[in-house]
Order: structure tokens, then sequence, then C-alpha cells
């Protein structure tokens, strides 16, 4: 039996679900899921029970992010961090992804999961193969911006989350996702992660729907000005090309447009070579690593 699907929602859960969804929702929510040990503690149980329960907790809100219509979920399973806990805990922990993940992603492809994962270091990864993709003459220095970084991380696939939620009382990001939540809206809630409940998710939901028009004129002004300031580039760039070709910097109107549609079809083609060549890059890398590991 599915391990997600089994289970439905109460009557009184599905009656709330239902005026819920009537507003806006959340299609990408990510999770941080803190609090395992300290609900162990308090449960009186071995540590690693409080994580096993805190995985239990991620397949029963995977459920209800469904029963939502949540068509995307993160979580931060395991930070770079985590390995500086003691030897018989990362054990531990790696053990119950090994048992249980598989399972999981065999059900579901709308879960990703960050393990072994920060956000600074996945940020000057990226800058790292930007100054590759120039090093290698894949791209102008003019081509890095911000949206080729977003291109650039692991996330590329995926929208930026709409809502993070975190678990435990903790009112920080502890290196989670920092570049994409700039326009999220922010959940801090004081359960433990193991006792997580559909009413703590509806109340962040509702939390989310009360700022979301702040929101999204945050996130539609900001990709405004993404836009104003590409456009700013690519003049700058044919101001200088037209002083190159000897022209006055105002150069002909007609001229101006047709070097400013030029450059920008040149720039489109070499963005999409060097992703096409980060990607075989990556590939490779993990064809190594699995070759390693095996
Ligand atoms: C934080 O609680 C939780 C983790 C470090 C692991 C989170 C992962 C899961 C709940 C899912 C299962 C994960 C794996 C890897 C199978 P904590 O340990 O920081 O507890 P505390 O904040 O009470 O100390
Ligand atoms: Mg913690």
């Amino acid at each position: 039996m599915s391990w997600i699907r089994e289970g439905e929602l109460t009557i009184l859960e599905r009656f709330c679900a239902n005026i819920i969804k009537a507003g806006p929702m959340p299609k990408h929510v990510a999770f941080i899921m803190d609090g395992n040990r300290r609900y162990a503690q308090k449960c009186h149980v071995e540590r690693q029970q409080g994580h096993s329960q805190g995985f239990d907790k991620l397949a029963q809100t995977l459920r209800w992010c469904l029963n939502l219509g949540i068509r995307e979920v993160t979580v931060y399973a395991f930070s770079i961090e985590n390995f500086k806990r003691s030897k018989e805990e990362v054990d531990g922990l790696m053990d119950l992804a090994r048992q249980k993940f598989s399972r999981l992603l065999e059900e579901q492809c709308f879960l990703n999961v960050c393990f072994a994962y920060t956000s600074r270091h996945e940020i000057s990864n990226a800058v790292r193969e930007m100054a590759w993709g120039v090093e290698q003459g894949l791209l102008e220095p003019s081509d890095v911006s911000e949206s080729l970084l977003d291109k650039c991380l692991y996330t590329n696939n995926s929208p930026d989350p709409d809502l993070l939620i975190r678990t435990s009382g903790e009112v920080r990001l502890s290196d989670f996702l920092l570049w994409q939540t700039s326009h999220s809206c922010l959940v801090f809630q004081s359960v433990l992660w193991p006792e997580y409940s559909f009413w703590n998710l509806c109340e962040a939901i509702l939390r989310f729907q009360m700022n979301y028009n702040a929101l999204q004129k945050a996130r539609d002004s900001y990709m405004e000005e993404r836009r104003r300031q590409q456009m700013e580039r690519d003049q700058a760039y044919v101001t200088k090309k037209l002083q190159q070709e000897g022209f006055a910097s105002h150069g002909d109107s007609w001229r101006r447009r047709t070097l400013l549609q030029k450059c920008t079809a040149m720039r489109e083609e070499r963005i999409q070579g060097f992703l096409q060549a980060l990607e075989h890059k990556r590939a490779d890398f993990f064809e190594r690593l699995c070759t390693v590991s095996a």
C-alpha cells in the first residue's frame, strides 16, 4: 500500500481544506523540520526514535499537501553542518535515509530532498560555475546576472517556494534556500516537528494568504527591476560597440535597435550553450561519483 496516499482527511479537515483552498494557495512549500531530538527527550525515547517519527511526520505532511493541492515540497533533511553531530547520530540518520527515502521517492515526484546541503555552498558553487563558463569562453563577463545565477542553482527546475515553514520555535533559516526565499512567506511555528499537525499546516497557509498581496507586489516589482537592469546592461553594451565602430554613442536609431536585438539574441544563445555544457559537466560528475562509490 502507498505510504503517502493511504489515509484520507477527516470530514472536519476536508471541510477546512475546502475553505482554505478558496483563497490563494502556495504551489511550493519548503520545510525546516526541526525539533526531533527535543521531542525524543520530551517523550523519554531514544534520539533515533525522534528522527524516525520525524520521518513518518514528513510522509503524513506530504499527504496533507497533496490533499491541499500543493504540488511541490522541498525539505531540509540534512545540513552539511549536521555532519558535526556524533558519529552514532549521523550513522543513524543515514540508515534512516537509506531505508525510507528511496521508498518515499518511488511514490512521489513532487518532493525535493536537500541532503548534505547548505545554501551558501550552493550559491558559491553557482558562482564558480559561472566563472568556469567565462574561463571556457562560453560566457561574456557581462552575461553574469542574478537571472543566470538562478539557473545555476540546484533548484533551477523549480519555482521559488511561496511558503517556508520552520518548526520548534527557532527563528532562523540555518543556511537553507537563502537565495530562493527572498520573496517567500516565512512562518516560524513553536511545535516540534514530530508533533506537527494538519492544523499547524493550515495556520501557516492562512498566514501566507494574509501576506499574499504584499508578497506578490514585492515579487513583481523585483522582476520588473531585474528586466530594467538587463535592458540597461544591453544598452551599455550596444553603446560601447557603436563607439568601437566609430559611430557617435547615440548612433542612428535604426542601427542601434538592430544591434540591440542582435546582442540580446547572441546573449541568449551563449547562455543556452553554457547551460547545456553545465548539464553535461554535472552529469559527468555524478557518473564519476557513482563509479567511485559502487
Ligand atoms: C532536526 O531536528 C531534524 C534533523 C536534523 C533531521 C530532519 C529530517 C527528518 C525529520 C526526516 C528524516 C530525515 C532523514 C535524514 C531520514 P534536530 O535533530 O535538530 O532536533 P533538535 O532541534 O530538537 O535538536
Ligand atoms: Mg535542531
